[in-house]
C-alpha cells in the first residue's frame, strides 16, 4: 500500500486540502504526508484540518516540516528528501507518490495510473502532460540540453519532464535514492534534477505515464520568476559533470495524446517584459566574462546592452555557449548568475522568434528534434 506526499510552500490550503482528500479517498492509498516548508497560513490550516479528514477516511493524515537535510539553500530537495526519510524511517509503505501541491486537475486517475504502471513491475513512474511551446524553458534548455551534451548514451536526455514533480517510487527506489549523498545534499531547486539523475545512474526501472488533463499551473510573468530555479537546476547538472550513468535503463514512455487546443495557445511568459532583461545587471566583469564564449555569441551580448538583440543565439551557439558554463559558471559569483540568467534569456528569445511563433506542433518537433542533434553532436561531433 503507498503513500502520498504533497510537498508545499505557502499555497492555497483550499487547493492543498482538496488533493489531500483526492487521495485519501482511493483505495490504493494508506497514508497521506504534508510536508510544509515553513510554519505558514498553510501549514496552519492544513494541520488543523488533518484529524477530521483522517477521521472520515479511516487513514493517516500527517502534516510535517521538512527537516534540514541538505546542504544548499533550504528548498524543495529538503521537502522531498523529508519524505523518504519519513517512508524509510517511519512507515512501511511499499510505495511512495509525489505530486506538487499546487495542482488544481489532480484526480484519482494521477494515483491509478502511476499505480498500475508500477504493478508492470517498474521502479520509477514519472508523470508527464503537455505544456505550452513556451514553457518548460529550462526543461528544455537546461536539463535535457545538459542530458544530451552530457551524457547521450543513456536514458537521461529521453526522460519527458526531467523537472516533473509527479512521480511514484517503489521503497527499494526511494532507499536508493535517500542513500546516494548527493542527492541528499540537493536541498534546493537542483532536486528534481538529482532525482532524475540518480534514478537514471541507479539503473532503476522508469516508466513515463501521460497525463492529458495535462497540469494547470499558472505561468510565468518575465522570466525572472524563474531565476533561482535556473541557477540551482544549472548549478545541480555542472555539479554532476564528471559522474559516471550506465546505459542500460529498462525505459518505456507512453505514447502521448493529442493536445488541447487551450494548451496550444498559452503564453508561456511576458515576451515584452522578458525583452528588457537582457539590457539590465550589466557589468565590466562579466563582459570580460564573455572572452570565454565564441565571437558571435560575445558580441551579440554586448550589443544586446544596447538594444535586445537574441537571433545570434540558435542552436549550435547555444550548444558551444553550453560547454563554456559548463566548464567556468561558478553559482557563488554574482556576476556569472547574472551572465548565465541573460544568456538563458538570449535561447529563449531566439526559440520563441524562430521556433515558437511557426505553431505548437512545429515548436515540439523542434524541440525533441532539437535534443536529439545535441545527443548526435555530443557522440558523433560537430558537422564541418
Ligand atoms: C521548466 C520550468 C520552467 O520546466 O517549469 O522549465
Amino acid at each position: 500500500m503507498s503513500l502520498v506526499v504533497f510537498p508545499f510552500k505557502e499555497e492555497d490550503p483550499e487547493v492543498l486540502l482538496k488533493n489531500v482528500e483526492i487521495a485519501l479517498a482511493h483505495p490504493r492509498v494508506d497514508e497521506v504526508l504534508c510536508v510544509g516548508a515553513s510554519e505558514d497560513r498553510c501549514f496552519a490550516e492544513t494541520s488543523a484540518a488533518a484529524p477530521e479528514l483522517a477521521r472520515k477516511h479511516g487513514k493517516s493524515v500527517a502534516v510535517i516540516l521538512q527537516e534540514r537535510i541538505g546542504e544548499l539553500r533550504p528548498g524543495k530537495g529538503d521537502g522531498m528528501n523529508t519524505a523518504l526519510k519519513y517512508l524509510l524511517e517511519k512507515t512501511e509503505h511499499r510505495r511512495i507518490h509525489f505530486y506538487d501541491a499546487d495542482i488544481v486537475s489532480f484526480s484519482q486517475e494521477w494515483i491509478t495510473k502511476a499505480e498500475e504502471a508500477a504493478d508492470e513491475g517498474y521502479q520509477v513512474v514519472r508523470h508527464y502532460f503537455p505544456r505550452s511551446s513556451t514553457d518548460a524553458m529550462i526543461t528544455w534548455m537546461i536539463t535535457r540540453t545538459g542530458f544530451a551534451l552530457l551524457w547521450p548514451r543513456t536514458a537521461l536526455p529521453w526522460i519527458e519532464q526531467p523537472l516533473g514533480g509527479e512521480l511514484l517510487l517503489t521503497r527499494e527506489a526511494a532507499e536508493r535514492l535517500f542513500s546516494d549523498p548527493r542527492v541528499r545534499r540537493q536541498s534546493d531547486w537542483g532536486i528534481d534534477t538529482l532525482y532524475t539523475f540518480s534514478m537514471v545512474a541507479h539503473g532503476l526501472s522508469i516508466f513515463e505515464i501521460y497525463m492529458d488533463v495535462g497540469k494547470l499551473h499558472k505561468l510565468y510573468g518575465a522570466l525572472t520568476d524563474l531565476k533561482t530555479m535556473l541557477i540551482e537546476c544549472f548549478a545541480a547538472l555542472k555539479g554532476l559533470k564528471g559522474e559516471d550513468v550506465p546505459e542500460g535503463t529498462r525505459h518505456r514512455i507512453e505514447y502521448p495524446g493529442p493536445v488541447r487546443q487551450e494548451m496550444k495557445e498559452k503564453v508561456g511568459y511576458d515576451f515584452e517584459r522578458t525583452l528588457h532583461l537582457l539590457r539590465e545587471n550589466w557589468s565590466d566583469r562579466q563582459e570580460t566574462l564573455l572572452e570565454l564564449f565564441p565571437r558571435k555569441v560575445r558580441e551579440g551580448m554586448l550589443a544586446a546592452r544596447e538594444y535586445p538583440r537574441f537571433s545570434f543565439m540558435d542552436e549550435e551557439a547555444w550548444a558551444e555557449t553550453y560547454l563554456v558554463l559548463l566548464e567556468h559558471f561558478d553559482s557563488g559569483d554574482p556576476d556569472w548568475v547574472e551572465l548565465l540568467f541573460k544568456l538563458w534569456i538570449a535561447r529563449v528569445l531566439q526559440y520563441t522568434t524562430a521556433e515558437a511563433l511557426r505553431g505548437y506542433d512545429h515548436a515540439l518537433h523542434y524541440l525533441h528534434r532539437m535534443v536529439a542533434r545535441y545527443v548526435h553532436r555530443a557522440l558523433v561531433g560537430v558537422n564541418p
